[in-house]
């Protein structure tokens, strides 16, 4: 997944359109590039590495030009090198590009034939040299765009700029976001981006394209066409981003701020499901009838997944209703069977994750309701959603999701409760205790992030190890598996996790003293249980890291750590022992020094498949 961003102004661009791709980095900072139009012609300046680079380089070679064009890169086809970087060009036709054009070999070899020079190893290059085709047969630019786009398979965002043409821009959508924002007379000039919060601070008068889409963009409106080319209107909302660039405070990274966060963020999305006087939930706003609701099937990626699977116990346990949780990836071809009346739940930080979108597709398909907990209202899983629960956790900066997953964590413990209140397995009483049992845990989550100096000491202990091992039952499995995913992604040691009873069917074998494991288990039901399995591991001197509120004598066995959680109801037990994960993963990243913001390989927004 890459972002995109064009602006056509009234004063140089180079500038702004980096400033919003600034913006854009959590899609994807491999390599970045702008391309600008000034008295007709095309300029264009790229760099391999963090949007730093491309700054130092623009500085040293500033572009002029009031129309321009930028992208920040998440590599899919050819690796993350200047040359491969975009815009690209191809006579005269320059292109930015997120998705993924799946025909591109077979497009290729044709334009090959025609005599196209390919300089890189994209697939978006093909974009280039077939609206360049077009353009030789006598086509304006915008019959050569919308005569290219019938020949791309795939998926796309994409803007196209033309030597000769400075104040033209052409963009269209099929699966990837696209945004359109209008100026005005502060901001004068159109644009274009991946999202919303890259025209934050130029505009927040958005219009979204639609599937199918394609728009001509000049410096005073836009004139939107369907894929059968009819004129269309998009509607005009007025976007939420936020204009200000968030910052870290006085963080060392956003995702330290982010865990920071989690306190304020989790009560503000509190205050808006729960009606405190009354100590009761409030989903008034939802269509979805749970009474009668045969079953529900949740779709999500990674951290979004987990909190899924957290929210199968939650709403199984609590609310009567029977659950369905898939990878996303795995739901969408899979193609199951939907049961008649049925709902889907779509969790998604980013609201655009394309394995989550296509899912949501399929359920709609399949005639199913569908509900989605997102941070970004106006994200595309919003706008195809039947009823949105959003996650009021703010901008999430960090790739490693932190305080939107604790945010999702407290949706669905206060959906779980509306849905056992709906079907009659919650008294007005129980509603009553959990309720405040949620209300209690920015307070406790606070009491764990005291604890912040002795998880970072023991953290290096981790930081030595080659794999590590996370065991959880119950609600705590999802949590084992959120905190192997935490320590993966920004330290880059291996983790995995497992449901502690399975450990004796074999992963036991990797059991030794050079081997950590982190054992999340609050005194809950299934303590007793997991204590046994700690012992197992124990026996064969793995090195137990303990997260319990539990005492270290309970354990029963050596402990080379024990990390002590605040005593909670039941109800919350994940929201607090998310807490000891990140922190433990973050602070062993700091060790291994790593890009914690921005870890290798990965993007904050998987927009492709
Ligand atoms: C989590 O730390 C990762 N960044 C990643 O697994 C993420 O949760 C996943 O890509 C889903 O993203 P979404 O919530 O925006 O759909």
């Amino acid at each position: 997944m890459c972002g995109i961003v064009g602006i056509i102004g009234t004063s140089p661009v180079a500038g702004d359109l980096v400033d919003a791709l600034k913006r854009l980095e959590y899609r994807g900072y491999d390599s970045a590039g702008i391309a600008t139009l000034h008295e007709g012609k095309l300029a264009r300046r790229r760099a391999k590495g963090k949007l730093k680079a491309l700054e130092t380089r623009l500085n040293g070679e500033p572009l002029a030009g009031n129309l321009g064009i930028g992208h920040t890169r998440w590599a899919t086809h050819g690796k993350p090198t200047e040359v491969n970087a975009h815009p690209h060009i191809s006579d005269g036709v320059s292109v930015v590009h997120n998705g993924i054009i799946e025909n591109f070999k077979s497009l290729r070899s044709d334009l090959e034939k025609d005599g196209f020079v390919f300089e890189t190893e994209t697939d978006t290059e093909v974009i280039a040299h077939l609206i360049a085709r077009e353009l030789k047969a006598n086509k304006s630019p915008q019959e050569a765009v919308r005569d290219s786009l019938g020949s791309l398979e795939g998926a796309f965002a994409l803007a196209v700029i033309f030597e000769g043409h400075d104040d033209l821009m052409i963009g269209a959508r099929r699966g990837s976001p696209f945004a359109i924002g209008f100026g005005d007379e502060d901001s004068p000039g159109m644009y274009i981006g991946s999202d919303a919060i890259a025209l934050a601070p130029f505009t927040n008068k958005v219009s979204y394209l639609e599937d199918g889409d394609w728009v001509v963009l000049t410096g005073q409106g836009a004139t939107i066409y369907n894929e059968k080319n009819e004129e269309i209107e998009r509607s005009i909302s007025t976007s939420m981003a936020q204009a200000l660039v968030v910052d870290k405070g006085n963080h060392r990274h956003f995702m330290a701020k982010e865990i920071h966060e989690q306190p304020d963020v989790i009560s503000r999305t509190l205050s808006h499901y729960i009606d405190l006087g009354k100590e009761c939930v409030d989903f008034s706003s939802l269509s979805i009838d749970f009474k009668t609701l045969p079953r529900l099937s949740i779709a999500a990626c990674g951290t979004a997944y987990y909190a899924g699977v957290v929210g199968k116990y939650l709403i199984e346990q609590w609310g009567g209703l029977p659950v369905d949780i898939d990878i996303a990836s795995e739901f969408r071809y899979r193609e199951p069977l939907m049961s008649e009346g049925g709902a889907a739940l779509f969790i998604s930080q980013s609201g655009e994750t394309a394995d989550s979108l296509a899912s949501l597709k399929y359920c709609k398909q399949q005639n199913q309701k569908i509900l989605s907990i997102v941070n970004v209202n106006e994200s595309s899983i919003a706008r195809e959603s039947d009823d949105v629960l959003p996650t009021l956790a703010g901008p999430e900066i960090g790739v490693a999701s932190t305080k939107a997953f604790t945010c999702q964590l407290t949706v669905l413990a206060a959906l779980a409760i509306h849905i056992g209140r709906q079907r009659g397995v919650i008294d007005e009483a129980k509603e009553s205790e959990l309720v405040r049992s949620l209300v209690e845990v920015p307070r406790l989550i606070s009491e764990v992030l005291a604890y912040e100096e002795e998880i970072d000491r023991i953290s290096h202990s981790l930081s030595q190890a080659r794999d590590v091992l996370y065991l959880g039952r119950g609600m705590s499995f999802p949590i084992a598996m959120e905190g192997a995913l935490k320590l993966k992604e920004i330290s880059y040691i291996h983790a995995e996790a497992y449901a502690a009873g399975e450990l004796k069917h074999g992963p036991i074998a990797l059991i030794d003293e050079n081997m950590p494991v982190i054992v999340v288990a609050p005194e809950d039901r299934l303590f007793d249980k997991t204590i046994s399995n700690m012992q197992e591991v124990a026996a064969r001197g793995g090195q137990i890291i303990f997260i319990s509120d539990a005492t270290r004598e309970s354990a029963g066995c050596d402990l080379a750590h024990h990390i002590v959680i605040p005593k909670c109801h039941e109800f919350v037990t994940a929201l607090i022992t998310a807490i000891p994960v990140q922190l433990l993963a973050y602070y062993t990243a700091v060790h291994m020094g790593t890009d914690v913001d921005q870890p290798r390989n990965l993007a904050k927004s998987v927009t492709v498949e």
